[in-house]
């Protein structure tokens, strides 16, 4: 799939703009603090209905105004498709003109991977990360997930309510059943996503020149058979006397991770800078691969700011990998890359120019 064009009114530090895009390359180039990420998490807004860089939707709003609107339209395996969202002291959604009842209907409807400046956060960081990453990779190939990823963390929030609160334990086995049979799910798609993955990921960089083998590593924190929620109930019930002093839920999604290995040597600990570096190309590549495979269309490519850190190995690798799918790329100097139907756009001060 891929974005037409993007219109945004009092977005950040656009007042009224319009961008077309090629359904290839479009470099975005300009000095900082110009208005190149701001394009980018505007066009991310489609993909969750929210913001990647804040929690907030007001701060998106642009200084002194009352209200935002960006409008995009798409061109999908399955037509034409154009989307709205609408911000003021409300949020409303539209996709083809039919106003969204919840924003998590938005999910799975435009497939795009993101890379920020960050990204490496996703293998040094702690388990939040990781799981965010796997969540938001398997919410855009199956819908269900992510229903079930909402309702798993409203039961949590309930259940650690009780054991915060300690005046309803009587209803701890009602949430127990809720929380274990939501578990349950969850564990068994993240450890078929990772498997996937695995699958997935080797084959990416087989004519390149990185060839170092990578390996995910599912660490539930359910222990034994994660799929079976007598086994995740007993262990609730296990752990309920440290529950209680903590006011927490101890065991179940909410606290798995994965780990990186790279021929058989965990990243984490002992990976350098560089091969950090290819280890997130490939993951990142493999989630495109995988949400073109489940779902018949390329997801867009978001490129924040990352093409200037990678050396000329890994540039070349990536730039080679990505040639089938629309690809945004910010940059603050002007990049040359050789592909066809490639469009540059020069950002200053919120106002963006095709060269
Ligand atoms: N809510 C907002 N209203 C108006 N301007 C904003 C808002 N949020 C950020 N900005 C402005 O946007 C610019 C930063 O945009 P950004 O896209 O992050 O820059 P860059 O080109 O470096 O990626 C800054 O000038 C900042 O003041
Ligand atoms: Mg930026």
């Amino acid at each position: 799939m891929y974005i037409k064009n993007i219109k945004l009114q009092n977005f950040r530090n656009y007042e009224k703009e319009l961008i077309e895009f090629s359904p290839k390359m479009n470099i975005i180039y300009g000095h900082n603090g110009q208005g190149k990420t701001n394009i980018v998490e505007a066009i991310h807004f489609f993909q969750s209905g929210k913001s990647y860089r804040c929690q907030k939707d007001i701060e998106a709003l642009k200084f002194g105004e009352d209200y935002f609107k960006i409008e995009a339209l798409f061109e999908t395996n399955k037509g034409k498709s154009d989307a709205l969202i609408f911000v003021n002291d409300k949020k409303s959604v539209r996709v083809n003109g039919f106003q969204l009842e919840k924003l998590s209907e938005l999910v799975g409807e435009y497939n795009m991977v993101i890379f920020t400046p960050d990204y490496l956060k996703l293998i040094k960081d702690g388990p939040g990360v990781r799981r965010q990453f796997i969540d938001s990779f398997i919410s855009q190939i199956k819908p269900t997930y992510f229903k079930n990823l909402i309702s798993y963390y409203r039961v949590l929030k309930q259940r650690n309510n009780v054991l915060k609160q300690k005046n309803m334990l009587q209803t701890l086995d009602v949430w127990d059943e809720k929380l274990a049979s939501l578990g349950v799910k969850i564990c068994k798609m993240r450890k078929s996503a990772i498997d996937k993955i695995n699958e997935t990921i080797n084959i990416i960089g087989e004519e390149s020149s990185l060839t170092e083998k990578i390996k995910l590593l599912y660490t539930p924190s359910v222990k034994g058979d994660f799929e079976d929620k007598e086994n995740f109930i007993k262990q609730l019930k296990s752990s309920l006397q440290r529950e209680l002093e903590k006011g927490m839920t101890l065991i179940g999604p909410h606290r798995d991770d994965f780990e990186i290995f790279m021929n058989d040597i965990n990243i984490k600990k002992y990976g350098s800078q560089g091969q950090m570096r290819s280890c997130i190309l490939k993951l990142k590549l493999s989630e495109c691969e995988i949400i073109k495979e489940k779902t018949g269309d390329t997801p867009i490519l978001l490129l924040d700011d990352i093409l200037s850190e990678l050396d000329e190995k890994r540039r070349k690798f990536f730039l080679q990998s990505i040639k089938d799918k629309q690809v945004i790329i910010t940059c603050t100097e002007k990049e040359n890359i050789d592909i066809d139907d490639c469009y540059v756009f020069r950002v200053e001060k919120g106002k963006v120019i095709r060269e």
